[in-house]
């Protein structure tokens, strides 16, 4: 399933990702820019954080107690926030647009 990344700048980069991979670790091993990931996927460094595209907020499941809490540490969160390391790929998320935020930390 590919996974569309867009920079602040607007510039899209559209990956291939594996069935069962995170965002996050798709994004790292395609050099994606601006995917930090300093806890490498241990859910606590919130420097994974992407706003996903309105369109796929509600294809995702929720995020749980632990991802929520440490998305109000990331840095300018919103209500389209998630952590890339906590979205796993599958085929139904084939296509899925994610926005780099300007800033990690
Ligand atoms: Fe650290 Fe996602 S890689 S929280």
């Amino acid at each position: 399933p590919t996974i569309v990344f867009v920079q602040p700048d607007g510039s899209r980069q559209r990956i291939e990702a594996r069935v069962g991979q995170s965002i996050m670790e798709a994004a790292t091993a395609n050099l994606v820019p601006g995917i930090v990931a300093d806890c490498g996927g241990g859910c606590s460094c919130a420097t994974c954080h992407v706003y996903v595209d309105p369109e796929w907020v509600t294809k995702l499941e929720p995020a749980d107690d632990i991802e929520q809490s440490m998305l109000e540490g990331a840095i300018e969160p919103n209500e389209r926030s998630r952590l890339s390391c906590q979205l796993r790929m599958s085929d139904a998320l084939d296509g899925i647009v994610v926005h780099v935020p300007a800033a990690q930390f």
